[in-house]
């Protein structure tokens, strides 16, 4: 399989719950190493950018409000097959539909405070990255079996 670079986000209900290092350590036991992580609190602008695609939707501005009432820690993470394997530890975008040792079923509390984000496509994670990360602070390394 590919090696591919996928966004990851953990957002401020999983800051607030200090679940940090845990998502991260999930992420890294499976397969995917952070080759950029950076915690910030996003603006206005950024996350109405970040999920313009949602802007007709009747959750938009509850999205764009709990993404901007804490900070988040934005991630690449790069593995074999990433933008699929992130989507399978994060689990179903609603906490009670994910399965069993996802990370939205153990830390998520509803559909909103759902703990992470990732990208949905190769084609989106490109899109996504690049929001974040100028290539120059991506820092990739070696893959050692
Ligand atoms: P995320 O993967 O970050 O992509 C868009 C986010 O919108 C999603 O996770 C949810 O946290 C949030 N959201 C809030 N309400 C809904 C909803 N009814 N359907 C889908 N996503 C929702």
């Amino acid at each position: 399989m590919a090696i591919e670079r996928t966004l990851s986000i953990i957002k401020p209900d999983g800051v607030e719950k200090g679940v940090i290092g845990k998502v991260i350590a999930r992420f890294e036991e499976q397969g995917l190493k952070p080759i950029a992580i950076r915690l910030t609190q996003l603006s206005k602008a950024d996350a109405e950018g970040f999920y313009a695609v949602h802007k007709a939707r009747s959750f938009f501005a509850d999205l764009v409000k709990f993404m901007t009432s804490g900070p988040v820690v934005l991630m690449v993470l790069e593995g074999e097959g990433a933008v699929a394997k992130n989507r399978e530890i994060m689990g179903a975008t609603d906490p009670a539909k994910a399965a069993p040792g996802t990370l939205r079923k153990d830390f998520a509390t509803n559909i909103e405070k759902n703990t992470v984000h990732g990208s949905d496509s190769l084609e989106n994670a490109k899109v996504e990255v690049s929001y974040f990360f100028p290539e120059v602070q991506i820092h990739s390394y070696q893959w050692k079996k």
